[in-house]
Order: structure tokens, then C-alpha cells, then sequence
């Protein structure tokens, strides 16, 4: 594991978002893995950035999200489709036809590690972390999970996603995730934290035991991982 610890949040994003760029510019037809969350706006933002300055090409890449929920639909403006398409999808070059999301309407999960191994495999694989340890939404569990599968939300998810909802019955309780096994066979892992909120979860992965009970503590045994964390995310680490 590489751990680089920056002074803010923006900082922090525009590292993740160069290292993405790296790819692409050293491959064109990479094979993206893309997050959602509140933490990955930034780095979004700053790839769109260096795509309006004609820095990147997109147009040959292919893209795999992590997750969506299940029971809302792919139109909605509450989707992981939507945000995809709010923050990258339709500001850049990239073919909508080689983005790929998990379907939360079909529990298709054998099928979409097949695509990505058809794909030729994830080159970088973007990651957040939740407040719990959670990589993707591979919540707490007692065993690491493998493939894409339907995943029960912990509580702590559901309340920290109540944000974005009206009210907190109309929060989802379940999505379709990759699994730990699809997240670690990506070449490489980009894992994005800021903020103080994450700090708790950032040093069990970082410095507690490899155990389910924390998800992305399983990222220590992965051969390329680096973690890009702001000094409050980072601050039981230093
Ligand atoms: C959701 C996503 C995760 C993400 C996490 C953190 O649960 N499924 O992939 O890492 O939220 O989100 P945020 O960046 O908004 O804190």
C-alpha cells in the first residue's frame, strides 16, 4: 500500500484524477473502474478539466462502475447512471455504448465480472471508502465477498445516503455491487478518502487487521494500491 497524505480534499482529488489521466494517456483503450460518492465530484471534475484543455481522449476507453442500488431506476436523477452522467458520462468524449454500470434491475452480477474479464480487466480501479470500511458496498461482513452480487445495505450506509433523499423511507436498502474478488483483481487501485468522518475507517484499512469486518483493510494485500487521503481523513495515520 502507498499512502500520500495532501493538505486539502482538492488536492487530494486532483492527484486521483491525474493518475487516472496517466492511464488513459499511456493507453487509450484502458478499462476504467469508477466510483460514486461525494468524495470522487472533485476528481471528476478535474478529469473534465483536462479533457475541455485537450489533455485526454476518452473515446477508446472503456468504463465499469462499481455499484448501483437496487429499486431506482437507471433515469432517475437519484441513480449512480445519473450521477455518472451528471459528473463524467456527458462531459467528456467517452462512447455511451463502452460505460458500464451494474444493473439494479436485473441481478446480473456473473454477467458483468464476465464483461470486465471480456473487457480484458480493470487497468485502475477507482475506490471510496465508506464511513464504515465499506469498498464499493461490500458492507461488514464475515467473510470477504467475491463476484458482483445483490448486497443488503448496513445502516450506517443507509443514514450516511439519507442525504440525498427526501425522506429516509425512500432510501434504498439494497444495490448490486462488484465484490471484494472483482475489486482486487483490478491491475491497480486508486482509493480516494477526505475528510475527518472518514479517518475511523482509513486507519482500520490502513493499519488494522485484514478482516471482513472492515472491507477495505483486504486493499493491504493487494499488489498495487495507493491511497490518496486528505490530512483530516489521514489524521489517526500520521
Ligand atoms: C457509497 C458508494 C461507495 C462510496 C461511499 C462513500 O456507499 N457506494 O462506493 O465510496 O458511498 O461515499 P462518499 O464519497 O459520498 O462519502
Amino acid at each position: 500500500m502507498e499512502l500520500h497524505i495532501y493538505p486539502d480534499a482538492q488536492t487530494a482529488c486532483e492527484a486521483a484524477a491525474t493518475l487516472l489521466a496517466a492511464q488513459l494517456i499511456a493507453r487509450g483503450d484502458s478499462v476504467l473502474g469508477l466510483a460514486t460518492g461525494s468524495t470522487q465530484e472533485p476528481v471528476y471534475a478535474a478529469l473534465v478539466r483536462m479533457y475541455r484543455a485537450g489533455l485526454l481522449d476518452f473515446s477508446r476507453a472503456r468504463t465499469f462502475n462499481l455499484d448501483e442500488y437496487i429499486g431506482i431506476a437507471e433515469d432517475s436523477p437519484l441513480s449512480y447512471h445519473a450521477y455518472m452522467r451528471e459528473h463524467l458520462f456527458s462531459k467528456v468524449n467517452v462512447r455511451m455504448e463502452n460505460t458500464c454500470l451494474p444493473d439494479g434491475a436485473n441481478d446480473g452480477g456473473v454477467a458483468y465480472d464476465e464483461a470486465i474479464r471480456a473487457a480484458g480487466g480493470i487497468d485502475v480501479q477507482l475506490l471510496g471508502i465508506g464511513r464504515n470500511g465499506h469498498i464499493g458496498f461490500n458492507e461488514p461482513a464475515d467473510a470477504f465477498t467475491c463476484g458482483t452480487h445483490a448486497v443488503t445495505l448496513a445502516e450506517d450506509t443507509v443514514a450516511a445516503n439519507a442525504r440525498f433523499f427526501a425522506r429516509i423511507e425512500d432510501v434504498p436498502r439494497r444495490a448490486i455491487s462488484m465484490g471484494i474478488g472483482s475489486i482486487m483483481a483490478a491491475r491497480r487501485v486508486v482509493l480516494v478518502a477526505t475528510g475527518e468522518n472518514k479517518a475511523q475507517a482509513l486507519l482500520g484499512a490502513v493499519r488494522g487487521p485484514v478482516t471482513p469486518c472492515l472491507p477495505a483493510s483486504v486493499l493491504q494485500l493487494h499488489p498495487d494500491c495507493v491511497i490518496l487521503a486528505d490530512r483530516e481523513a489521514a489524521k489517526l495515520l500520521v
